[in-house]
């Protein structure tokens, strides 16, 4: 192993402490820089494995650079060191999509372990888009998905990317309503660049490509937004999808989903190629007869295994019960989220996700909730029973 390291700092004292403490065979120092255009030149010319730079309270400067670097490098890993690191600095850091930060370690072993690890861990991520082997990396694709418009896809949707982000997890946020895609204004960014320009511009993109076609989010979700108008949708065929979703599952620990509500083939490829099918429905007689008819469909499909029924809104008011809703569409309810009007109004009209902007909201609990179940890797295991056995539960004696 040979691993080549720059170091960038303001100061030249950070600098010699940094050398001091990189005494490893296999890591090589190839050079040390102060930052700014300065430093793109270096990184341009020595194509470093990893860039080490030194972060300190309200070095926006380091962070600008350290994001440039990620999106636009994303084969140089980096780390952040702190003097002192506190919380702030490592959300901070989180937002700009940098992983690796640390205080500056105790002994030269304890960072040369350290940069060996990020190197390994960062390189198995990356080794996929080499090969043809793309299982190496684990993603987990969920698609967001219902029979309607208004019952809460995007809302779940963006929420849940924005809390996985939290958790420190690499999260794609992809808005798959072409037509009507309105993801940018849950997160409140002005997209440069949407599919559209992806598929104009690049014929066959890949991580990297793809990832210029992003805007970072602030929570460090990366959103690839959908068209600025609805004409552009067609240009969108469902095989650019497929190729689109198999390269960001090399990369991304969770890719998230917004559809349309409907079965078009881009809807049914993604659906075909996510791990999990979030199913959002609601307690309303036409909203369950629609839902139910979806269902057919994705059973006729074959993709009911990965079915996850979600019922937003859920208040237990209703004339309708939870049973209800599970007896109509005939499996079970795998979650719910309240309803908060207020909550999920604010949010959207400060364009800040409430994950983030009312994070002791019971919405934003019932998403943290969501979140932990994907982490924990239990959402993988179908309900118990996935499919309800109507005629049992209705007519049985006992
Ligand atoms: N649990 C909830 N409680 C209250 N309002 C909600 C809830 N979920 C979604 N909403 C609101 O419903 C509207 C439609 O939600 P949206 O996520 O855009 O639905 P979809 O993507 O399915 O069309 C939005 O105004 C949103 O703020
Ligand atoms: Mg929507």
């Amino acid at each position: 192993m040979k691993i080549n390291v720059l170091l960038i700092s303001k100061m030249e004292r950070t600098i010699g402490i940094l050398r001091k403490m990189i005494d490893d065979e296999d890591i090589f120092i190839i050079g040390d820089t102060v930052g700014g255009s300065l430093a793109l030149d270096k990184i341009e010319n020595t194509s470093p494995d990893i860039i080490i730079m030194t972060l300190g309270a309200g070095d926006t400067d380091v962070l600008s650079l350290a994001e440039r670097i990620i999106l636009h490098r994303p084969r140089t890993f980096v780390i952040l060191v702190a003097e002192h690191l506190d919380v702030d600095m490592m959300q901070s850091a989180v937002k700009v999509g940098c992983h690796n930060v640390i205080e500056l370690p105790n002994s030269p072993k304890d960072f040369s372990d350290y940069i060996k690890s990020v190197y390994n861990n960062e390189n198995t991520r990356l080794k996929s888009l080499n090969e043809k082997d793309n299982l190496l990396w684990s993603s987990t694709v969920v698609s967001v998905f219902g029979a309607k418009g208004g019952l809460g896809k995007t809302t779940i949707a963006a929420n849940l990317a924005v809390k996985l982000a939290e958790k420190r997890k690499k999260v794609a946020l992809v808005d798959l309503d072409l037509q009507f895609g309105d993801i940018h204004i849950f997160m409140d960014i002005e997209p440069k660049d949407t599919i559209t320009e992806l598929f104009q511009e690049v014929v066959t993109p890949n991580i990297d490509s793809i990832r210029s076609y992003m805007t970072v989010h602030s929570s460090g979700v990366h959103v690839l937004c959908a068209p600025k108008s609805p004409e552009y949708a067609e240009l969108i065929s469902a095989e650019k999808v497929l190729s689109l979703l198999s390269m960001l599952r090399t990369y991304y620990d969770y890719v998230i989903l917004d559809t349309a509500p409907s079965f078009s083939e881009v809807n049914m490829t993604a659906i075909e190629s996510s791990s999990l099918i979030f199913f959002v429905t609601g307690l309303d007689i036409s909203i369950l007869k629609n839902s139910k008819l979806s269902i057919s469909l994705l059973e006729s499909l074959q993709q009911t295994d990965k079915l996850r029924v979600i019922v937003n809104r859920a208040v237990d008011m209703n004339s309708i019960t939870i049973n209800d809703v599970q007896k109509i569409i005939g499996y079970p309810i795998w979650s719910k989220i309240p309803s908060d009007y207020k909550v999920a109004v604010n949010a959207l009209n400060r364009g800040v996700p409430f994950v983030s902007g009312a994070p002791n909201s019971k919405l934003s609990q019932s998403i943290s909730e969501l979140a932990e179940t994907l982490i924990s890797g239990k959402a993988s295991f179908s309900p118990k029973e996935n499919k309800i056995k109507k005629k049992i539960s209705l007519f049985n004696k006992k």
